[in-house]
């Protein structure tokens, strides 16, 4: 046993013209906006490793802390036998070391809307884990998915959610996707999922502001994904990114401001901007634990265990059914 099927699985994704029409509706809607998942081309997930790396963004060190104290622990929680079901795998070197502690892990599927980054992740746990059986969806994880059939039966399904991408999606689409999950998972499985915590303005605004511009580089690489792939006509320098922390609502908003009067073609639409029109592209979503609690208990499922890295920067939550 080893990789099961390098060749990935192409059936599921969405048609082409499906990119024009999400944007199309974007920029039409008041006030306008983008959905996130448009960041992650080529460039711009090989930007968002880029901002692991900052000295600003604090999750992903914390995170990958929080792995090197607890993974034992986390590994003798979910037991032996487990199938390892990760949304977004992007470069999984997290999943890495939780998979070296698992007991006799049954198989690993990856699920990546990009192909090239995740052909890469798989051969990089080829190597570093040599006897693991390998299953990559590129597939939209937000859409119901099909598992592919394990090759033996394991003892539990776990969904493993890292990051705080949950934090992308406003409570409620976040409680579909646990509940998705939950489906997913079946009667004896559980889901491990990343969830930043609230903390000062400082900090948060920070991480989404670092001093390279790289985040930066990172928001504004959306119009020049949509100029290549859909002809649009962005003038990247008349505009700009902006992170800010709305602290009511918990959350980091970025958004791409305008910095003048224009128009830009978006296929067959000629969209306006005024001057300092800002056009939403993210959510960041921070919580507390009595938050990321609520949020579990409407998706029907409850938390067993949390884990923290050593600055309480940062969670990792074990949530099961409720009932
Ligand atoms: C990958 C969704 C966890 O929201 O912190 C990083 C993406 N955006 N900097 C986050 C992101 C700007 C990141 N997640």
């Amino acid at each position: 046993m080893s990789v099961q099927a390098y060749a990935v699985r192409d059936e599921q994704r969405p048609p082409d013209n499906m990119l024009l029409q999400v944007v199309q509706r974007g920029l039409r809607s008041q006030p306008k906006r983008l959905p996130s998942w448009l960041f992650y081309d080529e460039q711009g997930s090989a930007l968002f490793e880029q901002i692991c790396e900052q000295p600003e963004y604090y999750l992903t060190r914390a995170e990958i802390a929080l792995l090197n104290q607890h993974a034992g622990e986390i590994a003798q929680v979910l037991g032996p036998d487990v199938r390892l079901v990760e949304y977004g795998s992007g470069d999984a070197i997290k999943t890495r070391l939780l998979l070296e502690h698992l007991v006799t892990p049954v198989a690993w599927v990856p699920i990546e809307l990009s192909a090239d980054p995740l052909r890469r992740s798989m051969e990089r746990m080829a190597e570093q884990v040599p006897h693991l059986p390998i299953q990559p969806l590129t597939v939209d994880f937000t859409r119901p998915l099909r598992l592919p059939v394990p090759p033996r039966a394991p003892r539990r399904t776990v969904v493993y959610f890292p990051g705080s991408t949950i934090g992308n999606f406003e409570d409620r689409e976040a409680a579909q996707l646990l509940r998705k999950m939950r489906g997913e998972m079946g009667d004896n499985g559980g889901i491990l999922v990343g969830a930043d915590l609230k903390k000062d303005r400082a900090t948060i605004e920070a991480a989404y502001n670092d001093s390279a511009g790289i985040t930066a580089a990172f928001t504004l690489n959306m119009l020049t994904r949509l100029n290549r792939e859909l002809g649009c006509n962005f003038e990247l320098n008349a505009f700009r990114h902006r992170a800010h922390y709305n602290a009511m609502a918990g959350r980091i908003e970025t958004h791409i401001l305008s910095q003048r009067e224009q128009r830009v073609r978006v296929g067959r639409l000629q969209v306006q901007f005024h001057e300092d029109e800002a056009m939403l592209v993210e959510y960041s979503c921070k919580y507390s634990l009595e938050d990321f609690a609520a949020l579990a208990a409407i998706a029907g499922l409850a938390v067993q265990h949390v884990w923290f890295d050593p600055e309480r920067m940062f969670s990792l939550q074990y949530l099961t059914r409720a009932v």
